[in-house]
Order: structure tokens, then C-alpha cells, then sequence
């Protein structure tokens, strides 16, 4: 068989994330929401761990001129990407409340914040017990007195089978810098997961006309934690409350993205919730 012809000038897979994964929005009206319940006030100054291209800490500082934000991530080519093209779109003004720091998110120090975010599963990347409550226990540290920490988490039926595939269609979209994607595929991969450690390995693969596929763009090789786990660990971090958000489902069987704070929940084949720690 003839070897498949590589695709002609991939679009850059940061582009092809932030369109797939993230929503930044959904995310900040989220807190915002959990945290005036709490805390009777509007939250002023944020931190991202794992940021990558710190697209939820630029987003911050451009909604409002009393808003701050920092961001942590080990990886400085991701942070320049974001500095390139999220912090960009920012004015100068907005810029100067943006603080993007390259260090591991166990070590590295902020000023204390009103809500924390480590999303899309970022602190799947700690396995042992000890290593999340210490993470934990930073985070707690530099929240401050009203303050609260906002993770994810998936799950269901799928989420502990040995192998799966989720296919999503994504709208197409024009980069700055003028390359035209078409509506494309993207593929999250369950490769690997093990019952005896809830570890598992995944991949996150994009197809788009006109470029071909892009064969693990990402690959993640995390412990799946369990909701029950995050929420003890929280508590045991010093949080004084952990809460579990969870949306339902609209007639296409897709979330509603509306997040409710739940005690019981219906397993389905798939959900994402956001755990929230209050400090
Ligand atoms: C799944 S991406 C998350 C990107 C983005 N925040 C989001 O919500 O989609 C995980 C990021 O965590 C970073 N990372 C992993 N372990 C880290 C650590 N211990 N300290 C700082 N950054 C870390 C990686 O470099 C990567 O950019």
C-alpha cells in the first residue's frame, strides 16, 4: 500500500484546542456564579493553573478593569503561544493585569486570589494521593479568606471501559493569521485504562478536510480520580466544603451546560462535573 501522503501545512493544534475543549465563558460565569452565592461579593483576581495558553486568564482581565489574573504552566513554548496570540488581543492596559509564570504549579507562588481553576482534568497528571493533597493544600494557601477553587472531572460508563472513541463535530474557523479551517473532527481517545490504579491514556486526534488527520495532537496519561477522592482530598487540603456540579442532558443527548449543584446523580455513559473546593 502506498504510504499516505502527509498533510499539507497543519493548522497549528492550539488553534484546533481552545475550539474544541475550551470554554472559557462558561466557565468564568460559572465561578462567578458559586462564588457570589458564597462569598455575597464579585470575585476580583483569578489564577490558572495549567493555564497553556492561559485563554481563561486573558479572558478575565479583558472582562472588566478591576480584574487580575495569573497564570502557571511548566511549559514555556505554550505559554508563548498564548502570550502570542491570547494576550495579544488584549490592550496594553489589560496586558499589565495578566501575569503568565512559567514553573510547575506545586512550587510555583502568587499573591493570594478569589477563585483558582485547574480545568480539563489538568491535575489528573497527579497519581498519588499525597502529591494531589499537596497540591491541594498550595492551592488553598493562595486563595484568599473568601475564596474558592473550581476543577472538572468526567465520568460515567465510558469513562472505565478499556477503549473508546468520542467524535465531535467543530465548527470551522479563520486564524489571525488568515488560514481558513473548515468544520473538522475531533477524536478523544480512551487508549488504556487500568481498574487496579484508575490510570489511563488518551489522545486527543483532529481531522480536518483539506489537511488530513493529526494523530495524537495530545496525549494525556492521567489517574482518573473519582468524585468521592477529589472531595475528601479537598477537605483534608483545609477546604471547608467540597460541592459537585452536574449538568443534564438536551434532546440530542449532548450537556445542557447547566451545572446544578447535585447529591445524587444518574450515571450515564459520559458527564463532566466541576468540583468546587471553598476555602
Ligand atoms: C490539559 S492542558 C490544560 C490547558 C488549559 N488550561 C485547559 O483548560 O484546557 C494541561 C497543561 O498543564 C501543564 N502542566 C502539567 N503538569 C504541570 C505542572 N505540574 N505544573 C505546571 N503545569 C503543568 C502542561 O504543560 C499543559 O499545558
Amino acid at each position: 500500500m502506498p504510504a499516505k501522503p502527509k498533510p499539507k501545512n497543519p493548522p497549528d493544534i492550539h488553534w484546533l484546542y481552545e475550539a474544541s475543549v475550551q470554554n472559557v465563558d462558561t466557565d468564568l460565569d460559572f465561578a462567578r456564579r458559586v462564588y457570589a452565592r458564597h462569598w455575597k461579593r464579585k470575585p476580583l483576581t483569578v489564577r490558572e493553573d495549567f493555564c497553556g495558553t492561559a485563554k481563561l486568564a486573558a479572558r478575565w482581565v479583558e472582562r472588566n478593569r478591576a480584574h487580575e489574573a495569573w497564570g502557571i504552566d511548566f511549559h514555556q513554548p505554550t505559554l508563548d503561544w498564548g502570550v502570542k496570540y491570547n494576550a495579544s488581543e488584549l490592550s496594553e492596559e489589560q496586558r499589565r493585569r495578566l501575569h503568565l509564570l512559567c514553573g510547575d504549579v506545586l512550587e510555583t507562588r502568587t499573591p493570594k486570589v478569589d477563585m483558582a481553576f485547574a480545568l480539563n482534568f489538568s491535575f489528573c497528571v497527579f497519581k498519588r494521593r499525597e502529591l494531589l493533597r499537596t497540591y491541594f493544600e498550595r492551592v488553598h494557601e493562595a486563595l484568599n479568606d473568601a475564596g474558592l477553587f473550581v476543577l472538572d472531572i468526567y465520568g460515567g460508563t465510558e469513562s472505565v471501559t478499556a477503549k473508546s472513541d468520542d467524535v465531535r463535530r467543530i465548527p470551522g474557523f479563520t486564524t489571525p493569521e488568515g488560514m481558513r479551517i473548515s468544520d473538522f473532527d475531533y477524536i478523544w481517545e480512551q487508549a488504556a485504562y487500568n481498574p487496579i490504579t484508575h490510570e489511563t491514556l488518551c489522545h486527543i486526534h483532529f481531522k480536518v478536510p483539506g489537511h488530513g488527520s493529526i494523530n495524537k495532537a495530545f496525549t494525556y496519561d492521567w489517574r482518573l480520580w473519582t468524585l468521592p477522592e477529589i472531595q475528601e482530598i479537598l477537605l483534608e487540603a483545609g477546604f471547608s466544603k467540597a460541592e459537585v456540579y452536574l449538568h443534564d442532558f438536551d434532546d440530542h443527548g449532548e450537556s445542557d451546560e447547566t451545572f446544578r449543584l447535585r447529591k445524587t446523580y444518574v450515571n450515564v455513559q459520559g458527564w463532566v462535573a466541576y468540583v468546587v473546593g471553598i476555602r
